[in-house]
């Protein structure tokens, strides 16, 4: 029938789901933000299946506006509630807990970036960079963010030896450029017990470093080189591994490229960099995780996007290196390792 429009149509318009998922989106990551601020997993944690009445009382906040906030949080699958009584679940415990196995409570507040930025994000695309970009004071952005994600980092790097075999290497020596709180150096030199590491980053941001390595009783085998990693010198083909952990994607693909070749020279023949970031495919579209972090660099930095598995791999074939492989050690988390041969030429920088 050659009609149109209700009841009788043969056309059935899209679902709404996709702009109401967007639209939902600013309030689901404000309830997170709400519920980790308040403390509501690590006290639901104390007091095991409660009323909200209860949880309020021992938060001192509005209890029909923490029944609001609970219903919420229960919404996005963060929390269960049964007969009223609100409890953790697995993902709560696993990564809201404040000592949960895998804790993301940090990483929440600083993943996106300035929140500004968000709100401003069409001015950028207008004018071609952030009003406000992190490198305007990267110390004072950095130190939070690499604080935030240390755990899953750190939880990426040791899970990565079942992939990569860096415990194998006798008396490994790592470089590690912006290496934040060090978690790849943290797990390389817990694996190596005869192993040393060079870790680079701001001089502010180190301290952070200097604190970690300190926790897990390896900072006596740590040299610290703080400095801009474009300019701080690095002894020619000095080490086995090389770490380019997060820090590609906010140089642009000239600033990549270039890290790459310092990984490359800094490299003896054998040895490996690892570059540990958020990898779209060819045609930006199947891994929205990736994408969407392009969004997050864009919104915040000057030259910050994200790079195709394709990109990278002529980045890292470009430079000299050889048996490219991706690898996720853990959900999320991918880094493309490859090995500078043996007995092949310098590339210079
Ligand atoms: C996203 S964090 C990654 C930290 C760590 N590598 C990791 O994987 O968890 C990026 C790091 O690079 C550092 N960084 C950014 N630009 C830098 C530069 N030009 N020179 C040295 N470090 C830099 C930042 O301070 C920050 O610690």
């Amino acid at each position: 029938m050659a009609h149109a429009g209700r009841p009788w149509t043969d056309y059935k318009p899209p679902a709404a789901a996709p702009v109401w998922a967007a639209i939902e989106g600013f309030g689901r990551y404000h309830v997170l933000c709400a519920a980790l601020e308040l403390d509501v997993f690590d006290t639901l944690g104390e007091l095991g299946p409660s009323a909200a009445d209860r949880v309020a009382e021992r938060l001192s906040v509005s209890a029909p506006h923490l029944r609001t906030l609970l219903d919420s949080v229960v919404a996005l699958g963060l929390l269960d509630q049964n007969n009223g009584l609100y409890e953790l679940n697995d993902t709560a415990r696993r990564y809201l807990l404040s000592d949960g196995p895998a804790c993301m409570a940090g990483l929440v507040g600083v993943a996106p970036g300035p929140l500004e930025n968000w709100s401003r994000l069409a001015d950028t695309v207008r004018n071609g960079r952030p009003a406000r970009p992190i490198e305007a004071d990267p110390e004072a952005f950095y130190v939070p963010l690499v604080e935030g994600t240390f755990t899953t980092m750190w939880r990426c790097a040791t899970r990565a030896d079942s992939r990569i075999r860096y415990s194998s290497i006798p008396a490994a020596r790592v470089l590690d450029l912006g290496a934040g709180g060090a978690p790849w150096s943290i797990a390389v030199l817990a694996a190596c017990p005869s192993g040393s590491a060079v870790i680079n980053d701001y001089a502010g941001v180190l301290e952070v470093a200097k604190r970690k390595t300190a926790e897990f009783a390896v900072a006596d085998r740590c040299e610290w080189r703080p400095g801009n990693y474009f300019e701080i010198e690095i002894e020619p083909q000095s080490f086995d591994l090389v770490i380019l952990g997060h820090i590609c994607r906010a140089e642009g693909a000239t600033g990549a490229a270039r890290l790459i070749r310092r990984a490359h020279d800094a490299l003896r023949p054998g040895g490996r960099v690892i570059v540990a970031d958020y990898f779209c495919d060819p045609e930006h579209k199947l891994n929205p995780h990736a994408v969407l972090m392009g969004a997050t660099m864009m919104a915040s930095t000057v030259k910050g996007s994200t790079f195709t598995t394709d990109e990278f791999g002529a980045w890292l074939r470009d430079a000299g290196f050889v048996d490219l492989r991706l690898v996720e050690p853990i959900g999320f988390q991918q880094c493309i390792v490859a090995s500078r041969p043996e007995n092949r030429p310098n590339v210079d920088a």
